[in-house]
């Protein structure tokens, strides 16, 4: 089947909003904006204009980045904002459904929640690494599914799907599916981004973002790949404008500037501290497992959850707690050496107390 048949039907050729047409050097009375600038407006592209419809020279940095063709990529509010796009794009209210493992992350189901869409889940085995069953994943599928989420590193699990295991899911699902890869902690994992496997594969989805490894999750900026059929519904139903130009020049001045190679150094160091922090909690009474992680976080198990949420806050220190299952678990962001110190000082004090 091929990946356009899976998209709602009545989007299927759908155009893109007719906005005002931006041409450069001319007079612009077409579009009911202000011809004056004000003071504060330092942008290079000014504020009284409305921004780009879509922003073609940041959408060509990403393709840069992330290695694909800029037809294959639309940039996206974050990839939160793709993940609705997608969800919106491929589903039918009240009849189809996305599946997802559990745990994941949770902006999935609440996007096919507003969407109507049912969400089926299939639990990752947590005696074994939260490994994912890949028959019990197909078997959760039916006829009315669309989108297969697999989020790699996983949300709150930290691990990531082998790329053999992805190779082996894709080739499985044939087409019946699209398989939508998040890979939202991707740089700070062993595996490599599922964007260097695309080809020949039009079901394969990827969505990125500059919010974790990037660190400009202030700028509301992702994108999502995928072929170029694809991409250009997803273009029709994303909002005109939807990337603002202070968003626009910020992220292009990164880019273009040392954001890639700063980046770089500052995730090798996340990885050093994740382990750093890995080993110390494992020393730990208070702790009952640390599972292994490809993220920029850890998910712990306490033999008293609770008690540790609350030390924590005492000493202003946030980390998350979950419901449905992990009570027991907490995850932990990888912070500076100083904010890691921060946390397992508290941890240690907890631990002599006791
Ligand atoms: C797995 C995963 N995907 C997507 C996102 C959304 O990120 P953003 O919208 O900032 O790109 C997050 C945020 O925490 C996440 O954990």
């Amino acid at each position: 089947m091929s990946i356009q048949q899976l998209i709602r039907r009545e989007l299927r050729g759908m155009q893109p909003y007719s906005a005002a047409e931006q041409v450069t050097n001319t007079i612009r009375l077409n579009a009911n904006e202000s011809s004056w600038k004000s003071d504060a407006d330092q942008f290079r592209r000014p504020l009284n204009r409305y921004p780009e419809i879509r922003p073609a020279g940041l959408r060509r940095l990403l393709a840069e980045r992330f290695g694909c063709d800029e037809r294959e990529l639309l940039v996206t509010r974050g990839s939160s904002e793709a993940i609705d796009l997608l969800i919106r794009v491929f589903c039918n209210g009240g009849i189809d459904n996305i599946v997802t493992t559990s745990p994941t992350f949770s902006m999935y189901e609440h996007y096919a929640a507003i969407q109507n869409a049912a969400v089926r889940e299939v639990a990752l085995d947590s005696d074994n690494d939260w490994a994912l069953d890949t028959d019990a994943l197909l078997s959760a599928c039916d006829e009315h599914t669309k989108l297969v989420f697999l989020c790699s590193p996983n949300n709150p699990t930290g691990t990531s799907i082998a790329s053999e295991q992805l190779n082996d899911i894709l080739e499985r699902v044939d087409g019946r599916y699209a398989v939508v890869v998040d890979e939202a902690y991707i740089e700070f994992s062993s595996e490599s981004s599922s964007t260097t496997i695309r080809s020949g594969k039009d079901n394969l989805v990827v969505l990125r973002t500059l919010s974790k490894a990037l660190a400009y999750a202030g700028a509301r900026c992702g994108c999502v790949i995928a072929t170029n059929e694809v991409i250009t519904i997803l273009d029709a139903v994303q909002a005109p404008y939807a990337l603002a130009t202070p968003v626009v020049e910020a992220v292009e001045n990164a880019l273009r500037g040392d954001l890639a190679s700063r980046a770089a150094d500052e995730v090798a160091e996340t990885i050093e501290e994740r382990n750093r922090v890995a080993e110390t909690l494992e020393q730990l009474g208070l702790v009952d497992k640390v599972f292994p992680s490809d993220a920029n976080f850890l998910l712990v198990r306490f033999e008293d959850a609770s008690a540790v949420l609350e030390r924590t806050r005492d000493a202003g220190i946030l980390v998350r707690a979950y419901g449905g299952g992990l009570e027991s678990c907490i995850r932990i962001s990888i912070g500076s050496h100083e904010e890691n110190d921060a946390l397992l000082s508290v941890l240690t004090s907890m631990e002599t107390e006791e």
